[in-house]
């Protein structure tokens, strides 16, 4: 049998994978009918929105879905419509870090992908392809397949393949035009190399042939994870030395740009900074942490775990700074925050070290200002709740004010010395320079020198 060419999909999960990557298949493919399904009206109702007040943000993202909304890419809270019109299912919903049960902590929570897995086995009434696009552990596909087999109806079969989705949040919708791999994973069966087929067939729409890469389901899954671990490890490595750079009076960027013409090394993630956020890295590592250790590779194990305490002390090595540097207490000391999401050009503030620094701040008992442009007040103060449960919504917003602009943080107005702390290396010389010549004390991640 030749593979099927696909003219239907469903993306089940209207996030920040599924969304771009969806919209942009439908760009790509004006003769594929793409349709988002989504249990979260709210979320849909956004994509759908009259005015295109898309429930994320990612630059150009925008002009596709006003491209092909209504034409070839649809959104919609009827999950069951969705499976079962579909040749093609892609399965892109969340896969947090679990909170409670065995592996809480570290293991990732697979409850939506197994809800979703059920109802694409009860729903269908023809054969699709099942695709995993969420991030998961090895071997999920294997429980994926034993649910789907286990629940159809006669004449009906799943082919499951692997599909882990490498972009990046603030450049997606350019990680998705030009993508440096897509990877396919699949059985190495007929069924399952016919099914790899049908897929790359999608692909092959924009995306050159050579930069499509096949293989085994397990190898598909494990190098997400691995891709994710190694780029999160690169963060820290330089984090790490950014802390000897400040000891030593080295600079880091000089550090790190002259580390990144290695060409086997190159310059990429290897900007110091206040720490890695973002939904992804630190719950992919514990992912592998967990597999590790169910593996009895604790050594491994143990690895892996390093980079993210080297985060997470990086995270307060950060707010301590900025206490001893105000002389050792913040008490009633106003500080503006800028930005709120774990990095620029996103709304996400998943796992920013924004909140663990304000979290910080408020124990010291600062008053504190926040702005980011893209992030929505309530879930600055739901991040902020999340982060100190034992602190009412009250007591946090004595601490903490949303600002709707870019404070107006002007030095006259500021008690003497004031301070910029730069995490994110934001600031060259020149900007120091100036900041300084104003009279802005300037501290910033891996310089040992302060102007
Ligand atoms: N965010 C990233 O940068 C990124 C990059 C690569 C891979 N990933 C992986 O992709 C997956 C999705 O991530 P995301 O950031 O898009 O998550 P998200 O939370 O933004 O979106 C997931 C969506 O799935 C929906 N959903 C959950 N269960 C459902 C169900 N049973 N039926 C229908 N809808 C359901 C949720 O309502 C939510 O809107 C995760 O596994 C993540 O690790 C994320």
């Amino acid at each position: 049998m030749a593979p099927t060419k696909v003219t239907k999909i469903c993306c089940i999960g209207a996030g920040y994978v599924g969304g771009p990557t969806c919209a942009v298949i439908a760009l790509k493919c004006p003769h594929i009918t793409v349709t988002i399904v989504d249990l979260n009206q709210s979320r849909i109702d956004a994509w759908n929105s009259p005015d295109f007040q898309l429930p994320i943000f990612e630059p150009g993202l925008e002009d596709v879905v006003r491209q092909c909304r209504d034409r070839n890419l649809f959104f919609s809270t009827d999950v069951d419509k969705g499976i079962r019109d579909a040749e093609l299912i892609f399965v892109s919903v969340n896969t947090p870090t679990k909170k409670t049960g065995v592996g809480a902590g570290s293991a990732a929570d697979l409850n939506n992908v197994e809800r979703a897995t059920r109802r694409i086995a009860a729903m269908s009434t023809t054969s699709k392809i099942v695709v995993e696009k969420s991030t998961v552990p090895c071997r999920t596909a294997e429980s994926m397949r034993t649910i789907l087999e286990a629940n159809s109806k006669p004449n009906c079969r799943f082919d499951i393949l692997s599909n882990p989705e490498f972009l990046a949040e603030g450049t997606a919708i350019a990680d998705l035009y030009n993508p440096d791999r897509v990877l396919i994973g699949s059985l190495q069966t007929p069924e399952g190399l016919d099914a790899c087929e049908s897929l790359k067939g999608v692909y092959a729409n924009w995306v050159p042939s050579e930069h499509i890469l096949t293989v085994g389901l397990w190898s598909s899954e494990l190098t997400k994870l691995a891709a994710n671990a190694m780029l999160a490890q690169r963060i820290s490595s330089i984090n790490a030395l950014s802390a000897i750079c400040e000891a030593t009076g080295a600079n880091i960027d000089e550090v790190a740009h002259a580390v990144g013409t290695d060409s086997r090394l190159g310059p990429k993630f290897l900007k110091a900074s206040v720490g890695f956020g973002g939904s992804c890295f630190q719950k992919d590592i514990l992912n592998l942490v967990y597999l590790s250790e169910s593996l009895h590779l604790n050594e491994v194990a143990k690895y892996w775990r390093g980079v993210v305490d080297m985060n997470e002390w990086q995270k307060r090595r950060f707010g301590q700074k900025v206490v001893k540097e105000l002389f050792g207490t913040i008490t009633g000391k106003r500080i503006a925050v800028l930005g709120f999401a774990f990095k620029a050009d996103t709304g996400d503030t998943r796992e920013s070290a924004a909140i663990t620094l304000i979290r910080d701040f408020q124990s010291e008992r600062a008053l504190v200002n926040v702005y980011d442009p893209q992030v929505p007040q309530e879930q600055i103060w739901q991040d902020l709740q999340e982060a100190s449960p034992s602190s009412s919504l009250d007591t946090i917003q004595k601490h903490v004010t949303v600002s709707p602009s870019a404070i107006s943080a002007l030095y006259k107005s500021m008690n003497k010395p004031a301070f910029v702390f730069d995490g994110r290396l934001v600031f060259g010389n020149t900007e120091r320079e100036r900041l300084a010549n104003i009279g802005f004390k300037v501290i910033s991640i891996g310089r040992g020198d302060s102007i």
